[in-house]
């Protein structure tokens, strides 16, 4: 089967390294794809907003599968768009349709699901543009930390953490009132803080059946400790000893089966990839959102423990038939190291020389934000690398990673020194023990 996969990142390199593995495949298109991907594939180029040209790609390369990486195009309507199209019939497209997009495209959409299907979240409250005053009045009741959120896409700015009511009233002031993150945040939602250790879960599904798929750890923000801004992620460790079989009982039976039956029986169809950002609290799952496919960095730490075929799942899918197929996972540790240029997530220089990759023998290299200049890899990004190691636990995958890390140099090169380094921790207080109450501060 020839298959389109969508998208340009870490996470998309992860997926044709995965799929390029398959005996099912024959020839893997990506578009735009990145220097890294073109091992696996071909990369192409076309406007994802131009249906005649995707679809003359589609015809052409006689394209029977779509598989979207990230999650713009199936908020845009994608896959309704491909699926509309008399000319692509028997197309399959792996990410779910605008209705079903919009748990993650609409963090009100998400909350009002999670109410009507009885899913563990946060409390929270809505504010349109004209309720600034209501908003402002209700901050000043509630007690911090306030945690304030865009309704709308924002490219990871659509969230706020203030721990006073003045940077509170700032963020509200400034999405509702303002002009800050546009119509992402004509609707902004107030939620309750949780406290707990956040963790990654994913399932796939085709809208019946449902399978998990390995669980991670990000670490988001830039700095070592969990200090300095939000990034998109910079670093990832599957598994996480703190998602135990219990913790992850409870996530199957209150989040997963409550959310795949819920879009069910509400008569959104979904199909593809479930991601559930997840806080434990006292050892209890609370959702804090949902996006519409695969993390990244997490799918470069949990793709390669899944020993199952990427393409046997997505088949089920196509068939409807992902309750025959089987998910395998490999019981060891991976731990994902996030190459980044210097000053990211703000400004940074690129066109460095990037070398050393061909000294790593011991981890997988996944590309991002690289690109050829001159026929030589130069940095094209905020975060560039990502660096994928295995180990029989957390504390060797870790050393690994960044062993091989280390082969790696480019002008600027950034990275976080402490991925994994909080689960070793707890396993030694034993928090990851069965029955412990992991996370609760
Ligand atoms: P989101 O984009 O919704 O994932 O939010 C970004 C980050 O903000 C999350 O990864 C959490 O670290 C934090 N966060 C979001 N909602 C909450 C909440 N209700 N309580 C505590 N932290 C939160
Ligand atoms: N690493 C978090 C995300 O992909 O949204």
């Amino acid at each position: 089967m020839n298959v389109l996969l969508i998208g340009g990142g870490g996470r998309e390199h992860a997926m044709a390294w995965k799929l390029a593995q398959s005996s099912m495949l024959d020839e893997l298109y990506v578009t735009p794809g990145n220097p890294g991907t073109v091992r696996h594939g071909r990369n192409v180029e076309v406007n994802l907003k131009d249906q005649r040209a995707l679809r003359q790609l589609i015809i052409d390369k006689r394209i029977r599968m779509v598989v979207v990486g990230p999650e713009a195009p199936l908020v845009d309507g994608l896959h309704d768009r491909i699926a509309a199209d008399p000319q692509l019939k028997g197309v399959t497209v792996i990410g779910p349709k605008a209705a079903g997009a919009q748990l993650e495209g609409s963090k009100e959409f998400a909350k009002e699901f999670m109410l009507r299907h009885n899913i563990p979240t946060a409390q929270f409250r809505v504010f349109g543009k004209d309720q600034l005053k209501e908003a402002l009045e209700y901050i000043s009741r509630a007690e911090g930390p306030y945690v304030i959120k865009a309704d709308g896409l924002a490219q990871g700015k659509g969230v706020v953490i203030a721990t006073g009511r003045k940077e509170a009233e700032k963020a509200l002031n400034d999405m509702l009132g303002g002009n800050s993150l546009g119509a992402a945040a004509n609707r902004v939602l107030i939620e309750q803080f949780l406290h707990g250790m956040e963790v990654s879960a994913f399932l796939i599904t085709d809208g019946e059946a449902f399978k998990m798929l390995p669980v991670a750890k990000d670490y988001k923000r830039i700095g070592d400790g969990d200090t300095g801004p939000n990034t998109g992620g910079m670093g990832a460790v599957s598994p996480v000893q703190f998602a135990d079989k219990d913790f992850m009982g409870k996530v199957h039976d209150r989040i997963a089966m409550p959310t795949i039956r819920g879009l069910r029986n509400e008569g959104i169809p979904y199909q593809g990839f479930l991601f559930m950002g997840l806080m434990n609290v006292g050892g209890e799952p609370y959702v804090i959102e949902y996006n519409v496919r695969l993390g990244d960095p997490e799918a470069q730490a949990i793709l390669p423990r899944l020993r199952s075929d990427l393409m046997d799942l997505f088949e089920g899918i196509a068939t409807g038939t992902l309750s025959e197929r089987h998910v395998d996972v490999d019981d060891r540790t991976c731990v994902t190291v996030v190459l980044a240029s210097e000053g990211y997530p703000a400004n940074y220089e690129t066109g460095k020389h990037i070398v050393g990759l061909d000294l790593v023998q011991a981890a997988h290299v996944f590309q991002s934000g690289t690109a050829l200049k001159n026929d030589e890899l130069v940095t094209a990004g905020g975060r560039v690398l990502s660096v994928t190691a295995f180990g029989k636990d957390a504390e060797h995958a870790i050393l690994n990673a960044y062993a091989s890390a280390s082969l790696i140099s480019y002008d600027g090169k950034t990275h976080r020194t402490d991925i994994g380094q909080d689960l070793l921790a707890m396993g030694a207080k034993g928090a990851g023990a069965p029955g412990a109450k992991a996370g609760v501060k």
